[in-house]
């Protein structure tokens, strides 16, 4: 089992080099190496994060791998191919005309890959390793490994959504940034992130989807220790769009000025609440109810009431009270 399981890490390792060079020598991957310099994305950090081209064709990772001893139950296993629908007998290549993230383990060993289309035309926008013996969805984060030690020395570790968010950070000098990988964050994951900081920073997309994807994320990281931060983008953007529309040190400064997870809970609260109406505002009360009751006593909790009040245009001093609710403010 062990020997399988390094024979797998091997061809995953040598399937990588491959499309690595790819990427960076063959006539067929220009326009791949264009797209990631129309991102903005450092050449020399696309080759730390081993970044690639898996070529169009249908056969050459498997011919290769077959040709250098593996056997197509051993490429299945990695991912790296899949069973065609009509001919359950024949495999073929999984990833095929795009680039190509590797995802690794803790020691940079390379796990699975996540491959992104080239154009709009290409349906879907990623295909990602399936699960198998060494990939398991929702266990990993992209770049825990080269992430590690900046986040043990700043004390925080930055979570974002996609591949090319975790590089952008890394190239506007934000070395402790990690990626979700498109999946809802799992326990395992909160694990990880616990234990390479203590301050967990959010920078999901600012869209409608990332801003809900932060409350869950929030949900199920309380109790885990990790104090939680928000980081605050342009609306509709994410840290990859940031490094293209405003640059590098943009999206470093907005990392100097994130928010905590109380007042970004308060936030969106108060995004969707009705204000008009007598009705709106004791729902919104409702709703801020148990927010207030993960708010320590303090300033940030009196500026949050603060701010509430002139929003729902009352006297803080009336509204204090009604946020506590019953139970009272907390201890
Ligand atoms: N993702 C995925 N499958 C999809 C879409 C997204 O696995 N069909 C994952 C990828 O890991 C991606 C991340 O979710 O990096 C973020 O998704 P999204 O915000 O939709 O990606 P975009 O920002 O639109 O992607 P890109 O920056 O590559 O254009
Ligand atoms: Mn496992
Ligand atoms: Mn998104
Ligand atoms: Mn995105
Ligand atoms: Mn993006």
């Amino acid at each position: 089992r062990r020997k399988q399981e390094a024979r797998l890490l091997e061809l995953l390792d040598r399937t990588c080099r491959y499309y690595e060079r790819q990427l960076w020598s063959a006539a067929e991957a220009g326009g791949a190496r264009a797209e990631l310099q129309r991102r903005g994305l450092d050449p020399e950090l696309l080759r730390e994060f081993r970044v690639g081209y898996a070529p169009s064709a249908f056969e050459r990772v498997l011919t290769a791998s077959r040709h250098a001893g593996y056997r197509p139950e051993e490429l299945l296993a990695a991912g790296l191919v899949q069973r065609s629908r009509d001919r359950r007998d024949r495999v073929y290549d999984r990833f095929r005309r795009r680039i190509t993230f590797p995802l690794a383990d803790r020691r940079g060993r390379i796990l699975g890959f996540g491959a992104r289309a080239l154009g709009a035309d290409q349906k879907p926008k990623y295909v990602n390793s399936a699960d198998g013996p060494v990939y398991h969805k929702g266990q990993h984060l992209f770049a825990a490994h080269l992430a590690r030690k900046h986040a043990a020395r700043v004390g925080e570790v930055i979570l974002c959504e996609g591949y090319t968010d975790v590089i952008a950070l890394h190239q506007a000098g934000r070395r402790n940034a990690v990626g979700l990988m498109g999946t809802a964050l799992t326990p395992d994951q909160v694990g990880e992130l616990r234990r390479m900081a203590s301050v967990l920073v959010l920078a999901l997309d600012a869209d409608a989807a990332g801003r809900k994807a932060m409350l869950k994320a929030a949900d199920l990281a309380a109790g885990s220790g990790l104090e939680l931060q928000v980081a605050m983008l342009p609306d509709g953007m994410d840290p990859a769009d940031m490094l293209v529309k405003r640059g590098a040190a943009a999206l470093d400064q907005a990392f100097g000025r994130t928010i905590s997870i109380g007042r970004f809970r308060v936030g969106q609260a108060l995004e969707e609440a009705d204000l008009q109406t007598a009705e709106g505002k004791d729902r919104a009360i409702a709703d801020l109810r148990p927010i207030f009751a993960t708010i320590d006593p303090g300033v940030l909790r009196m500026e949050l009431v603060q701010d509430v009040a002139r929003r729902l245009r009352l006297d803080p001093t009336v509204l204090g009270p009604l946020l506590d609710g019953p139970g009272g403010p907390p201890a």
